[in-house]
């Protein structure tokens, strides 16, 4: 195991009615608040009007940002920075999923960085102060509820990077399981890939004696494998629309991730398919991963056949490691299947020709990957076994 310093600020509050706790945190920061959402989904479920109640009871002045877009971009992004700057805004509260959320964090910190927004995307400026933002989830997929992490998208240069910083925590989070019952099947699904992929983007690493991180990864991907077909029978099932949101928010909140340094090259691989196409983040994740498993599967035969028996119930008997992984990478293929995930870039009427476009973005800070490192061969091999 490495040496590791653990750090999370942000307080989850997690159940029903929860959202009745935005009365009692949001005036700690102050009167004026950015209310960030998205396409209309908070509008038609009541959220909104829910929300905007609780903050007028407790004399909040909002601001509003609507029209958030999924794969948030960054003209989006800077309209709130100008409603910041403009009206002196406190604090922000982002309503909606993971874009709702990932736009607020760019936001938060543009607003306190003199130069362009884009640069803290682009590393030429690393975010150092940001205003404080509250998040109230909607959708189990990212863990950006409980991590600094945020991802945004350039739609005029066809970018989308990931970017982040110390002061990118939310202050709090509220995870009402009820407000992901209007969660439509195909973005629950890809919610359920999105967490999946990020258990196996820390699985996949080199370092030894993990044993307990090992067991907490598996145990994840066991728990969300066995609520998923349930969930995708009763969408407004209390019990496993709660599981499933607590499930996303812990595979990405640094529990899992302690004492090692996951792979992650998939997800650059994957931003990149998204930044040309805009196509849903879990989609393309169920796409490519099974395809950089197999690409990989050399570097560390042994880590793929502990995935298979431990979490596919794969047999190995007489079979070497590699047989053993592969059959477990099959097995993960059938199941994202099984719900209903897209297996080929074709399913979104993705074809060849920007192969290299794509391997280009992705190669856009060189070699990638801790796994092991791919190169731009290697990437338009994983883009081509997609197609
Ligand atoms: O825009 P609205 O109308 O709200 O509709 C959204 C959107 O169309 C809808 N939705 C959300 N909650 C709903 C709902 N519809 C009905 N009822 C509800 N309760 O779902 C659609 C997708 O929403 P989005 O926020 O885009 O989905 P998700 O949470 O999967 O976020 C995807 C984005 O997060 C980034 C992805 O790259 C992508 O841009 N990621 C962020 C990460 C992070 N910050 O840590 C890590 C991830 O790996 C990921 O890369
Ligand atoms: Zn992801």
């Amino acid at each position: 195991m490495d040496n590791f310093t653990f750090f999370n600020p942000t307080k989850l509050i997690f159940g029903k009615d929860t959202v009745e706790q935005l009365k009692a945190e949001v005036p700690r920061y102050g009167k004026k608040v950015l209310l960030v959402y998205g396409g209309g989904s908070i509008k038609r479920n009541g959220l909104y009007d829910q929300v905007l109640s609780l903050l007028k009871e407790v004399d909040i002045e909002v601001f509003e940002l609507p029209g958030v877009e999924p794969n948030p971009r960054i003209s989006t992004v800077k309209k709130g920075v100008e409603i910041c700057r403009n009206e002196g805004i406190d604090f922000l509260l982002a309503v909606g999923g993971g874009s709702v959320i990932d736009c607020t964090k760019a936001i938060a910190a543009g607003a306190k960085y003199e130069g362009d927004t884009w640069d803290l995307m682009t590393r030429k400026a690393v975010a150092k102060e940001a205003l404080p933002f509250g998040t109230v989830l909607t959708l189990a997929a990212t863990g950006s509820e409980m991590n600094s992490g945020s991802v945004i998208t350039n739609w005029e240069t066809k970018e989308k990077y990931g970017w982040g910083s110390p002061v990118t925590f939310p202050q709090f989070s509220i995870l009402d399981p009820v407000n992901t019952y209007t969660v439509p099947r195909d973005q629950t699904v890809y919610g359920i890939v999105d967490m999946m992929a990020h258990v196996l983007e820390h699985y996949f690493h080199l370092t030894e004696s993990t044993e307990l991180q090992d067991r907490m990864c598996e145990g994840l991907l066991l728990t969300v494998m066995e609520a998923a077909p349930k969930l995708l029978e009763d969408l407004e099932s209390y019990e496993h629309r709660a599981t499933i949101l607590y499930s996303g928010t812990m595979a990405l909140n640094g529990m899992l991730s302690m004492g090692y340094r996951g792979d992650w090259a998939t997800h650059n691989i994957e931003h990149a398919v998204s930044a040309v196409y805009d196509i849903p983040h879990g989609g393309g994740l169920a796409i490519l991963f099974p395809n950089w498993m197999k690409h990989n599967l050399k570097v560390k035969p042994e880590r793929f056949k502990k995935l298979a028996v431990r979490v596919f119930g794969v047999n190995a008997e007489g079979k070497t490691d590699e047989e053993v992984g592969l059959e477990g990478i099959d097995q993960l293929r059938k199941f994202w299947n099984s719900i209903g995930a897209p297996s080929r870039l074709a399913d979104y009427e993705i074809d060849d020709s920007q192969v290299e476009v794509m391997a280009d973005k992705a190669m856009v800070y060189g070699e990638f990957g801790n796994f092991t490192k791919l190169n731009k061969e290697d990437v338009m091999a994983i883009y081509r076994a997609s197609l």
